[in-house]
């Protein structure tokens, strides 16, 4: 193993999804985790789904950072974060408690927004009223942004200052006004007075925990949600998530410059997948889809959904190299397109019969894109438990050595299944 390997990884290490979202996030927060003295969550709310797979079972989080099965790590959940508690206190911390996970080094930025009940029916009226729905998550995401920036929403650190109550009565009292809705006061605040006592003893100030660790030299792991092009600015907007999903979020949340981040990884599958509405230019019709949907599992953790699948896109994954100055590239599901006798990667588009870039900010103009593609030989072997990259299949090292020649990026985390440790470090 080299000394530059991801498995030796020092510093400061953030990843983030150069895609659609769903790329292996979780596991490779796990998988990296183990080395991190502070491992964080910087952006999105519940309608995050990461899901971890290691020797305490099989997890799907929302709130809580990936890194929390390494006992010794400090887990933030930064200011950025749409804190959803009912996610976060009858989810998440079920699942952990179930499996004798704790969660005593949890830290909840107190400057972190409140996802409440409202702002969930607000997403889903407003998604029922869309003429071109985004198909969120519907899971409160966009109306609590929308109010932390208009500055009238709850944050964390009001569920511990004297005049709660107040504010909530007075908060439901205007949503229901101006919202039509049928909110019952009681009963929420009965809920929070719960949720409260759940996460009270974690509430605190995550910046100066960042700064001081940065300071020391100590190993922080910042994990990224959903993916570059559902980027609020950067991605195929109106067809994106309310954050900021890249490097930049990093920064909103803990007031870490991007230049101070050792390693910027970006990470998608061996394929792309999207959920919800929007563009996607490979996307792959018939017989391929079902076997990348059944073999890959490619249903939404957060909403059921089936994902749509599509080849890699090159194209999109260079422009988010680029945007978020990306170190390295990790490659998750590689096992699944196994068994392909083609596999094709996008190299670029076309529009109008001109070639062009990803224009970022604009679904319209990538739905106007077409594909241009590269056709590699696949391979048939199991690589399941191949953990060097030189065992690999000459095709399916030709296939990695495609990618981060096109991207300008060296691949070095590259996983043959979902379990802690199916990895090869490159
Ligand atoms: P995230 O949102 O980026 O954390 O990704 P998700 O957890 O939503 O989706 C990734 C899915 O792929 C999960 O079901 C993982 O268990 C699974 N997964 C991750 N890496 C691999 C891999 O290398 N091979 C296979 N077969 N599945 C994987
Ligand atoms: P992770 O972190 C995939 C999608 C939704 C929808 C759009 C807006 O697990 O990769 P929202 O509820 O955020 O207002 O929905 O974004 N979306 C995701 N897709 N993975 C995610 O998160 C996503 N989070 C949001 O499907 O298209
Ligand atoms: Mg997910």
């Amino acid at each position: 193993m080299k000394n530059d390997s991801l498995k030796n990884w020092k510093g400061v290490a953030c990843v983030i999804g150069v895609d659609w979202g769903d790329s292996g996030k979780g596991r490779m927060i796990d998988d990296l985790g183990v080395r991190a003295h502070i491992a964080a969550r910087y952006s999105g709310g519940s309608n995050t789904g990461h899901t971890v797979k290691n020797k305490f079972g099989r997890f799907a989080l929302h709130i809580i950072p990936s890194g929390i099965f390494n006992k010794n790590a400090t887990c933030l959940i930064g200011r950025g974060v749409a804190c959803d508690l009912e996610s976060l206190v009858d989810d998440e911390m079920v699942q952990l408690k179930k499996a004798g996970v704790s969660w005593k080094n949890l830290v909840i930025d107190q400057q972190a927004s409140l996802v409440m009940p409202w702002h969930k029916l607000r997403d889903g009226m407003r998604e029922e009223f869309r003429s071109s729905k985004i198909g969120t998550t519907k899971r409160g995401v966009g109306p609590t942004y929308a109010d932390r920036i208009e500055r009238v929403g709850l944050r964390v650190n009001d569920l511990i200052l004297p005049g709660f109550k107040e504010k909530l009565f007075t908060e439901i009292e205007i949503q229901n006004k101006f919202f039509k809705l049928k909110l019952d006061a009681n009963q929420i605040y009965k809920n929070y007075l719960r949720f409260t006592k759940a996460v009270k003893p974690y509430i605190g100030k995550t910046i100066p925990i960042v700064k001081e660790a940065q300071k020391a030299g100590k190993n922080i792991l910042f994990e990224g949600t959903q993916g570059s092009f559902l980027d609020v600015d950067f991605g195929t907007y109106p067809f994106v998530t309310s954050t900021n999903t890249g490097v930049i979020g990093i920064w909103r949340s803990f007031d870490l410059h991007p230049s101070k981040i050792n390693h910027i990884i970006g990470i998608t599958k061996a394929y792309s997948t999207r959920v919800g509405a929007g563009p996607q230019p490979t996307k792959i019709e018939g017989r391929e889809r079902q076997i990348i949907i059944e073999k890959g599992q490619e249903i939404g953790t957060t909403s059921g959904r089936t994902r749509d699948p599509g080849w890699l896109d090159l194209v999109i994954i260079k422009a988010a190299a680029e945007f978020n100055k990306i170190t390295a590239l990790a490659i998750t599901k590689l096992d699944v397109l196994t068994g392909f006798a083609k596999i094709k990667v996008c190299t670029a588009y076309q529009k109008s019969g001109q070639r062009v870039d990803y224009l970022s900010g604009d679904a319209q103009f990538l739905s106007e894109c077409k594909p241009i593609y590269d056709q590699l030989p696949g391979w048939t072997e199991n690589i399941s438990q191949v953990r060097e990259f030189k065992k690999l299949p000459k095709n399916a090292q030709n296939y990695i050595k495609k990618v981060e020649k096109f991207a300008g990026v060296p691949v070095k985390f590259i996983s043959v299944g979902p379990q802690r440790g199916e990895v090869i470090y490159v």
